[in-house]
């Protein structure tokens, strides 16, 4: 037997995070947009995002791409519940973000969200596999889980062989490869990325594309941020933007589309649900 990290050990259901659940008779999406509005008050006002809607379901790999300024990285922040929507609804693995407390949504980005961003950020002074383990550090898991998981997640992204170097001695590409462990690193139901080619070369950008579509491929649940028409006309899903507003969803155009789910059938779970009492406040 091999003792090769592997893949299905990071995505499987285990004791927790909770794992999308059969209701209504089919998927319950991991995320839900519905009629989802941003105005930010500056001087004039800006209507970033203007009515959008759409639902991602479990093990989907979907690129949200547009022009700068189509209000992208705003809709990322409401995906991942780093802000919230002037109106509209966003529910993550069914939970309405608008009735949960900063406590409940710090609990639910820690348990059920991975985040990647286009400028990696890790920290310089710790080690990769200690800049992994961060990923957990408000998820309950016990210190010394942590690291054996962090070596893991890197073994899933091709690093599990320089666990106690710095992100200093790596490349770009490495650096996202890290940064996207950590984001794995917690079994979240959904990893949102923005722009992670963004600072990498072309070709290095290609393979971070093709690690995406390895964990895609391994049922993880991912939404890619990006401008870059080429990359999006790689990923199975494209859903275009433009001023605010979704002008195009490859799922809706086609009707055996997972995206055609109606968002309203599965309002099955709660805020008060027992997954958020593991979380811990930062
Ligand atoms: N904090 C903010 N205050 C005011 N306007 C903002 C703010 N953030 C973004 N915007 C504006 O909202 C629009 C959408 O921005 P953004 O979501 O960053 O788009 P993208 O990621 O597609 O480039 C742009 O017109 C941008 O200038
Ligand atoms: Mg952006």
């Amino acid at each position: 037997m091999s003792n090769e990290p592997n893949i299905h050990d990071m995505t499987q259901t285990t004791c927790d995070p909770p794992r999308p659940q059969l209701d209504n008779g089919g998927p319950r999406p991991v995320l839900e947009v519905r009629n989802v509005t941003r105005t930010y008050a500056s001087e004039p006002p800006v209507q970033a995002l203007r009515g959008v809607s759409f639902a991602v379901q479990p093990g989907e790999l979907v690129a949200v791409v547009g022009p700068s300024g189509s209000g992208k990285t705003t809709l990322l922040h409401l995906m991942g519940t780093l802000d919230r929507p002037s109106t509209g609804t966003v529910r993550i693995t069914g939970l309405d973000v608008a009735a949960m407390s900063d406590r409940q949504l710090a609990a639910l980005r820690a348990t059920q969200i991975g985040f990647v961003f286009q400028q990696f950020f890790l920290s310089e002074h710790s080690t990769l596999v200690e800049n992994v383990a961060d990923g957990l550090l408000y998820t309950g898991t016990r210190p010394a889980d942590r690291r054996a998981q962090a070596l893991n997640a890197l073994g899933l992204v091709g690093l599990a062989d320089r666990p106690d170097a710095r992100p200093t001695q790596l490349s770009g590409g490495q650096r996202q490869r890290v940064a996207i462990a950590r984001a794995l690193v917690g079994r979240p139901s959904i990893v949102l990325a923005d722009e992670p080619t963004g600072n990498l070369d072309s070709a290095t950008g290609a393979s971070i594309v093709e690690l995406l579509q390895d964990l895609h491929d391994a049922g993880v649940t991912i939404v890619v941020i990006t401008h870059d028409r080429s990359l999006a006309d790689r990923l199975p899903r494209r859903i275009e933007m433009l001023d605010g507003r979704i002008i195009a969803d490859t799922a809706t155009a086609t009707p055996t589309g997972t995206g055609s789910v109606p968002v309203d059938a599965t309002n099955a779970v709660h805020a008060d649900d027992s997954r958020l009492r593991s979380g811990r406040q930062p």
